[in-house]
């Protein structure tokens, strides 16, 4: 056999079944357009049925989570309150405060001296607790009272550059 024949032979071969797939297709479509409605009825009552399901969950879990917004607002803030300047810079945090005591609140005024980090309080298990942006030319206050003793850390949210790892500081909380 030719050599040159064969894939010619293949690649005919192969487009006829294509094309005859594809007429099949056509026109058994066209004979059972009526069977397919009652099958199209239903998946688009299925459907719609989903999409409200899924919106009222969506509407109920977004009015649960945001009914606290702005959270600064809603913060118990009283008694004495500590107000803390805390600034992000490539790469490590500047707080001028890093000792407090449990139950009093704190503010603290979060900005940055270069470019947008994020201020982020961890406890000793590294969970995190509360967080807000460090921006430069915004303080951000971020209000956060301490419950339990020990020692929390500061960590960078938002990758800032090479050292972005590094941007850690450590806090101190005692009862008194
Ligand atoms: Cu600062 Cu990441």
């Amino acid at each position: 056999m030719n050599p040159t024949f064969l894939p010619w032979l293949i690649t005919i071969t192969c487009l006829l079944i294509v094309a005859s797939a594809f007429t099949f297709v056509i026109s058994s479509s066209r004979t059972r357009n009526e069977d397919y409605d009652d099958i199209v009825k239903r998946s688009y009552k299925f459907r719609k049925i989903f999409f409200i399901v899924f919106l009222l969950g969506g509407i109920i879990i977004t009015s649960l989570t945001m009914k606290n917004l702005p959270y600064d607002a809603h913060a118990k803030v009283s008694g004495d309150v500590i107000k803390v300047n805390a600034t992000g810079h490539q790469w490590y945090w500047d707080i001028d405060k890093t000792h407090f005591i449990v139950g009093q609140p704190v503010i603290f005024n979060v900005t940055s001296a270069d470019v947008n980090h994020g201020f982020g309080i961890y406890n000793d298990k590294l969970t995190l607790l509360n967080q807000t942006q460090a921006m430069p030319g915004y303080i951000n206050k971020l209000v956060h009272t301490f419950d339990k003793p020990g020692k929390y850390k500061i960590l960078c949210l938002e990758y800032c550059g090479l050292s972005h790892h590094a941007m850690v500081a450590e806090l101190t909380v005692t009862e008194q």
